[in-house]
């Protein structure tokens, strides 16, 4: 198992920065939906650090629920648009305020294909908090309501967001040196 330092180019979002922003995002969306419920919809497995830490900042009632995607096998960096459910949500969405809670939008095909199902299942209304937008590799085009950051094209780990699994409890946000993460594998 590699240590992180041998291939982490740089630390693009520190924690106390991360902390901030999703405290913020928190209390945006508290504004927002005053006086109304919430079903917070993560998609995992990179939406769940987020999630948990928002969620601490949201002041109306909320309930959560989880939803399981793959967008590409492991090893690939890049999502094709083949979009596979691997866990349903356990809770009837209809008339519910749901939020669906990313960890990040790439090409766009993952949120684009779970916002299409979940609009079939009739929700009161339906928003995306996403905490990072890689809006230069957009592909397909998703309504963002509430985002963290916009980060420039490069690949990321750590906060809920791995490197072939592994690296999702790191507590800040690093850019990935593929060819140096590569060589080592
Ligand atoms: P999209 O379908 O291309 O928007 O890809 C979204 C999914 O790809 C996210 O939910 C992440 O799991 C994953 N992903 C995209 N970019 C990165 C990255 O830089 N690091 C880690 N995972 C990523
Ligand atoms: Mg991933």
């Amino acid at each position: 198992m590699q240590d992180y330092h041998s291939f982490l180019a740089e630390i693009l979002i520190p924690e106390e920065e991360l902390k901030n922003r999703v405290r913020e995002l928190g209390e945006e969306i508290s504004r927002d939906y005053a006086g109304k419920r919430i079903l917070a919809i993560c998609i995992l497995r990179g939406g769940v650090m987020f999630l948990t830490d928002l969620i601490r900042h949201i002041k109306p009632l909320v309930a959560i629920d989880f939803m399981g995607v793959s967008s590409y096998g492991s090893g690939a960096r890049s999502s094709d648009g083949q979009v596979r459910i691997t866990l349903d949500l356990s809770t009837n969405i209809s008339n519910q305020h749901v939020l669906i809670v990313e960890d990040i939008v790439d090409s766009g095909n993952t949120l684009a294909s779970v916002i299409e199902m979940l609009r079939t299942r009739n929700p009161a209304s339906l928003e995306v908090c996403t905490l990072l937008n890689k809006f230069s590799r957009r592909e397909v085009d998703v309504p963002i309501k509430y985002c963290g950051f916009n980060i420039p094209d490069k690949f990321v780990f750590g906060y809920g967001l791995d490197m072939d699994e592994y690296y999702r409890n790191l507590t800040f946000i690093g850019v990935v040196d593929l060819e140096k993460y590569e060589a080592e594998l």
